[in-house]
């Protein structure tokens, strides 16, 4: 018998996850029966190139998705909150990439290395988790799973390919700006980017932290399904295009044991093991950037907790922070049988 195909949608096309996502489809061999780019009316009728193939772009807006099986949002949170609902009244699949519906407790939010059982019990929205959240627990869930986690403090290096595709010309303009001698100028961020870091990601909510730094706390605890888990971030955005790093000092319940953690981390589906300082071996942005896997590396005891550990971990924000972890979620239910498409329900 034939494999099912599917009638895809990307919300966001254009964008920095949106382009990430045509990409992954097509070099992961997605079963698409066809492939819709929406994006906003602004890009709407403009014709794109990609892998060979010409896509005329579509506005996205109620009434699109009556035949599209699963529909990846990559849009924001507003076109999200305007359009899913309308996606999933139509049978379709919504896998968001946004931040607007992590937290609600009908829809599951999944990292398939994690919590693959969540993706059983749906209303028709999966939600994916913040890139730092992502790429964060490629290697404190493992570590967890060996010694029972109960503590963790994060500091945050993150590339400007995470605020979006504007971000990544803000950066590139400064930096020939700089070189030529000109005035630099900046408005995607508060100060210039180039050559600096900004320790704000999001805005301040009233204790101090960012929403950027709320949600790498609130989603860790329901991903891990640890509700008391205590976390305290601190996000930065440095001048790197792609690929964020995280320093992550974690206390256990348990002693904890180097060898153990480092196989833990090695044997893990999501993780590298990059740890030989001796040989200034760790992962760095640049070499985990377009990698599956997150490089996790720089293990030790730590020295300011009991039972403690630090490790650093680099991986690449626009795939297992947002593109990779949606579609491997969509792969994982094409697998496991939970998703149809709907020719094929209704020819039943
Ligand atoms: N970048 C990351 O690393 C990352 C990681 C995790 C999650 N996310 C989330 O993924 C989403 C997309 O982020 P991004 O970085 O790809 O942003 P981006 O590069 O700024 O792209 C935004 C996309 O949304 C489209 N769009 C904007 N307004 C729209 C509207 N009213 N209707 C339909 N489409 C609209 C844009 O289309 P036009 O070109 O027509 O304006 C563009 O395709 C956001 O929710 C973000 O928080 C991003």
């Amino acid at each position: 018998m034939n494999k099912p195909n599917y009638v895809v949608g990307i919300v966001g096309a254009t964008g920095a996850v949106g382009q990430e996502l045509v990409r992954l489809m097509h070099e992961r061999n997605f079963p698409l029966s066809s492939l819709r780019l929406f994006a906003s009316a602004r890009s709407a009728g403009k014709t794109v190139e990609r892998f060979g193939k010409k896509f005329v772009i579509e506005e996205a807006k109620p009434g699109v998705f009556a035949d599209v099986d699963v529909a990846f949002f990559a849009a924001g949170g507003s076109v999200t909150r305007a359009l899913a609902t309308d996606a999933v009244k139509a049978g379709c699949l919504v896998i968001d990439k946004s931040s607007a519906l992590r937290m609600e407790p009908n829809v599951p939010l999944v990292i398939p290395e994690i919590n693959p059982e969540k993706l059983r019990n749906h209303d028709g929205i999966i939600a994916n988790p913040n890139c730092s959240t992502a790429i964060m627990l490629m290697g404190l869930w493992p570590l967890h799973q060996a010694f029972g986690v109960k503590r963790v403090i994060i500091s945050t290096y993150q590339s400007v390919s995470g605020t979006g595709a504007e971000a990544v010309r803000e950066l590139e303009d400064q930096i020939q700006s700089y070189v030529a001698g000109r005035p630099i100028a900046h408005k995607v961020y508060p100060y210039q980017i180039a050559f600096n870091c900004i320790p704000q990601i999001d805005s301040f909510d009233a204790n101090g932290y960012t929403g950027e730094e709320t949600k790498m706390a609130q989603e860790s605890r329901k991903i891990m399904g640890l509700p008391n888990l205590k976390v305290s971030a601190t996000t930065v955005r440095v001048p790197v295009v792609r690929a964020h790093s995280i320093s992550v000092s974690a206390e256990f319940e348990r002693p904890v044991d180097l060898a153990k953690a480092r196989a833990a981390i090695a044997a893990f589906p999501g993780a590298e093991l990059v740890d030989d300082p001796a040989n200034r071996k760790y992962p760095t942005p640049l070499d985990f950037a377009e990698k599956v896997k997150c490089g996790v590396g720089r293990l030790r005891i730590d020295t300011a907790f009991d039972n403690g550990l630090s490790f650093w971990v680099s991986g690449d924000n626009l795939w297992k922070g947002a593109a990779m972890n949606a579609v491997q979620n969509a792969e994982l239910m094409i697998r496991e049988g939970l998703l149809k498409p709907k020719a094929a329900l209704t020819a039943v």
